[in-house]
């Protein structure tokens, strides 16, 4: 039996933005031509800087947006190509947990009638009163209590919204959950104990997570295997260890050099980005990251990098890494 459970190929998501007054079209590139694999039971952390596309891909690989082009393979099924009544039915299979749990949660509704409503639009639960001890089971499985059940979102701190919220993803029996950003919002004292429920989740019901942060050490509290974005673009795609040990990318590099390092004897070589993130609406040639490059060359200004497989499970996109380019570089 195969452990692969998610395929993303090439996946391209672009928002339309008109100017009225000039009568122009131009195009937000938010995703520009993913490739990753997720297996079953681990997770992928994907990390980025704010407006690279995180969002966007976990939505799109929902097809909470409809994607630009490219395949998105759950399961064996190519999700692009199924009718609404049939995405409405795989929807339970893939769930997603959002950063702000207040927003996603009806504030007019109690917790009880979120997480019923959430089992009767997936049909699970013979009856009302099956469902109501479905809730309650929930309600512990995530660290609430069953007597919570009749409050209301605001009744309660950000992060045990944030419990609700990973609930009503869980109510449905997915084998997949996006979570975008998830502690985020939170207090950084909170952080932990929501880390620690999605550990303890993904072991007992056997969950396989995609895991989106803007910061390196969430991910690395989590994920078996990391994806580093950069204006719609996966840089660089490696299990966890190595890429801690050795980050190739200069991008995943300088990432790096921004979490703050207890060793003393750190004899790592920071790396300070100038510049902002370029818009996804003019991205720059070449190489994306070319503006921001402390190596940068002629060659990254030119020409798009293509992957470059470092080992089984990594790959970057740099032209250090290309052979063909090794030369400029020395
Ligand atoms: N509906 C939309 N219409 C037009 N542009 C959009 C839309 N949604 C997102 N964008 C743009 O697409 C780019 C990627 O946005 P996205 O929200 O996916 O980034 P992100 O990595 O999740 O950022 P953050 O860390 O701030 O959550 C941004 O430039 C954003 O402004
Ligand atoms: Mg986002």
């Amino acid at each position: 039996m195969s452990n692969l459970l998610l395929k993303v190929e090439n996946l391209k998501t672009y928002f339309v933005k008109k100017n009225f007054l000039r009568k122009e079209k131009h195009y937000v590139k938010a995703v520009d031509g993913l490739n990753f694999h997720v297996n079953k039971g681990e997770t992928l952390g994907i990390v980025g800087e704010s407006g690279c596309g995180k969002s966007t891909m976990g939505r799109s690989i929902l097809r909470l947006i409809e994607p630009t082009d490219g395949q998105v393979i759950f399961n064996n099924q190519n999700i692009r190509t199924l009718s609404e009544k049939e995405m409405r039915k795989l929807r339970g299979e893939m769930q997603i947990v959002f950063q702000d749990p207040y927003a996603s949660l009806n504030p007019k509704m109690t917790v009880g009638a979120i997480l019923f409503e959430a089992l009767k639009t997936h049909d699970i639960g013979k009856n009302a009163k099956d469902r109501l001890s479905i809730v309650q089971d929930l309600l512990v499985k995530v660290g609430l209590s069953p007597i919570h059940i009749n409050r209301y979102p605001h009744e309660f701190s950000g992060g045990q919204r944030q419990r609700i919220g990973i609930a009503r993803a869980i109510a449905v029996n997915p084998s997949l959950i996006i979570a975008d950003e998830p502690v985020s919002a939170l207090d950084v004292s909170v952080q932990a104990q929501i880390l620690n429920l999605f550990q303890e989740l993904k072991n007992s019901l056997g969950l396989t997570y995609i895991f989106i942060a803007h910061d390196l050490s969430v991910v690395k509290h989590v994920s078996d295997r990391i994806g580093v974005m950069y204006l719609g673009r996966i840089v660089e795609l490696s299990d966890k260890k190595s890429l801690f040990k050795e980050p190739l990318h200069p991008y995943t590099q300088a990432l790096m050099s921004a979490v703050p390092s207890l060793d003393p004897d750190s004899s790592k070589q920071r790396i300070i980005l100038n510049g902002d993130i370029p818009s996804p609406s003019n991205p720059p040639s070449g190489c994306a990251f070319h503006t921001r490059c402390p190596f940068k060359q002629n060659v990254c200004e030119t020409v798009v990098p293509k992957e470059i497989k470092v080992s089984d499970d990594r790959y970057v996109y740099c032209h250090q890494f290309d052979t063909d380019y090794k030369d400029a570089f020395s």
